[in-house]
């Protein structure tokens, strides 16, 4: 059985809009990792979010997706993605922290994430595993051309990860974006070069590597949300959407 659906291709208008909506998904990350420090609580994020998408004229996407209750994910130190913001959760010298953020305006979607050190002193395995995660996406995003493959996509993702001695996450992916959250094609940030959908003009990807520090496993908590690594190792997420045209990537969440 087959429940995929057709991967929709946007128009130069539709991407115009998406183009808005990634805009503003931007803006309230750079206001939040700005906030980010030492003793502020990631309900703190979530409430300054809240407001901003609000004032900005777009609405959270996550808020109510499948009873997801806020705007943001704030996964902290092992936790992977899905972290749900909370008043006792205080940021503390040394962490990192995912923060991902979603916004619908105008029927369409954006969607991104950052992962931030909490402090000046994160230490060099977290300091290496954001540049690597962050590396490993833009890499991948130069992988988005008419005529390539998904395959490319996950295949640059893992070659950078596992290059620098870390490992990709199977559990969740990347996916179509557009008129809804979650889209076709999904996006693993691993594969094969040459295999998967093609790449045609005007699709959309949001592309999220997950990057784990020790083994790639992951579980969810009791909350039924928040996946946290397996042994324990810290993990990171960097997400772009990312619009297939004529002239190569274009960024919509730049
Ligand atoms: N960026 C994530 C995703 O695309 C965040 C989803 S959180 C959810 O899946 F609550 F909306 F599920
Ligand atoms: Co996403």
């Amino acid at each position: 059985m087959n429940l995929s659906m057709p991967i929709v291709c946007k128009s130069p208008q539709e991407l115009e809009k998406m183009r808005r909506s990634g805009a503003i998904v931007r803006t309230v990350l750079d206001e939040l990792k700005a906030m980010v420090k030492p003793g502020i609580a990631t309900m703190d994020l979530e409430r300054h979010a809240e407001r901003r998408v609000k004032e900005l004229g777009a609405k959270p996407a996550f808020k109510g997706y499948h009873e997801y209750p806020c705007v943001l994910c704030t996964s902290v130190n092992h936790e992977i993605v899905h972290g749900i913001p909370s008043e006792k959760r205080k940021l503390q010298e040394g962490d990192i922290v995912s923060i991902d953020c979603g916004v619908v305006l105008d029927g369409y979607y954006g969607d991104a994430a950052i992962t931030v050190a909490v402090g000046e002193n994160i230490g060099p395995e977290a300091q290496k595993l954001l540049a690597v995660t962050e590396a490993s996406l833009a890499r991948a995003i130069e992988k988005v051309r008419i005529g390539n493959s998904v395959g490319d996509i996950g295949a640059a993702v893992q070659q950078v990860v596992e290059a620098n001695g870390f490992s990709v996450v199977r559990d969740f992916v990347g996916h179509g974006i557009g008129t809804k959250l979650h889209e076709d094609p999904q996006v693993p940030n691993f594969g094969t070069p040459g295999h998967g959908a093609r790449l045609r003009e005007g699709m959309v990807l949001a592309i999220e590597p997950m990057v784990n520090a020790g083994k790639p496993g992951a579980r969810v908590l009791d909350d039924n949300w928040t996946a946290v690594t397996v042994d324990g190792s810290i993990s990171a997420h960097f997400e772009h959407c990312v619009a297939v045209t004529k002239n190569g990537p274009l960024v919509l969440t730049a």
